[in-house]
């Protein structure tokens, strides 16, 4: 039986992990964990846990008897170029203290199995930037890609070395309504609604043109759990996966959104924030991830839209 820990709960993934989770596995076997004192979503089991606190985390994995552990806490693309080093503190240490237990636990006959999030950001200028292919130049220039290129090297050296069940996808930028984004370079897709349905004109910080590659949450969270749930002789990448839902444009986004709400207007701005796309894929190459445990976005654009509209909760 799983007994599964997520750490970063509380954050715009973290807190759909937790009820598809809980959904699948049943809520008394999943435990949310963040670095604040409480759930932010309702969840019904919740630790407080800083992922740089290595003993606390190791007591609570025994405590719980945990199996699977998802680590998502991090500093993002744009918060992360605020605070380089402790971006970097947060993202390297978090995973080599999860890394570190799930390779004690091994030798001790108690396997972990580890999910851990790359991103789009692992690649850079030099990447091919349309279908980018699985293997291919990686020069990140954020302290966060570059934290996510040493995670994927880590991931596959755990693996390699010592038999960690490691798993990892390189997550596009994520779309969502149930919370805020984090502060990353694809948020203005989820600002854009907000405006929408206030009626207001949105000011993009990306140029119209600037097609990155997205994903909605629903998909996101069932590649997740699909990639979790294989068979581990199929998982043949312990580095991370492309995983590619839709990509667009602002300007194509704009419309589709225009589309079903005529009249909305859209401006555009390009800020700090553009100069980090602009080293960023347009889309992506994901058919080893179809291949080893066949992956297949299922939400197009029009979808997306339809459903952000709908769902989404103007403060
Ligand atoms: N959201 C995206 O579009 C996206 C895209 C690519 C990759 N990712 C990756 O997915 C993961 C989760 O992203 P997210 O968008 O949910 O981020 P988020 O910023 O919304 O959430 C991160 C959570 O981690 C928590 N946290 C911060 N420091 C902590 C600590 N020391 N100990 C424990 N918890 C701590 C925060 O309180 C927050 O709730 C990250 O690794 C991120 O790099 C996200």
């Amino acid at each position: 039986m799983k007994r599964i820990l997520v750490i970063g709960a509380n954050g715009q993934i973290g807190c759909e992990l937790v009820e598809a989770l809980s959904a699948q596995y049943g809520t008394d076997n999943v435990l949310a964990s963040d670095i604040a004192a409480h759930s932010l979503y309702g969840a019904v089991h919740y630790q407080k846990l800083d992922v740089l606190d290595a003993e606390r985390m190791e007591e609570i994995v025994e405590e719980y008897q945990i199996t699977d552990v998802y680590q998502l806490a991090a500093l993002l693309s744009v918060t992360g170029e605020q605070a380089p080093l402790r971006a970097w503190e947060l993202n390297m240490d978090g995973l080599l203290n999860i890394l570190e237990l799930a390779r004690v636990r091994a030798q001790a006959g108690h396997p972990l199995q580890v999910f851990w999030p790359s991103s789009i950001a692992a690649f850079g200028p030099n990447t091919p930037p349309v279908n980018t292919p699985q293997m291919t130049t990686m020069d990140p220039t954020t302290i966060y890609g570059i934290s996510k290129l040493a995670g994927e090297r880590l991931c596959e050296y755990y693996f390699l070395k010592y038999g960690v069940d490691v798993r990892s996808i390189r997550y596009p930028g994520i779309i969502s309504y149930k919370s805020p984004p984090g502060g990353g370079t694809t948020d203005y897709a989820i600002a854009i609604f907000h405006a929408a349905l206030q009626s207001q004109p949105y000011d993009c910080f990306l140029s119209a043109d600037t097609a990155l590659p997205m994903i909605y949450m629903p998909d996101a969270i069932r590649a997740t759990m699909e990639l979790m749930q294989a068979p581990a002789e199929q998982i043949r990448i312990r580095s991370a996966y492309n995983v590619s839902g839709i990509s667009f444009t602002p300007a194509q986004i704009a419309a589709e959104i225009q589309r079903q709400r005529p009249g909305f207007v859209v401006t555009y701005k390009p800020d700090q924030r553009q100069a980090i796309a602009d080293t960023w894929p347009d889309s992506l190459d994901d058919g080893q991830a179809t291949l080893d445990w066949n992956w297949h976005a299922q939400t197009d654009l029009p979808a997306l839209v339809t459903d952000m509209l709908k769902n989404i909760v103007v403060a």
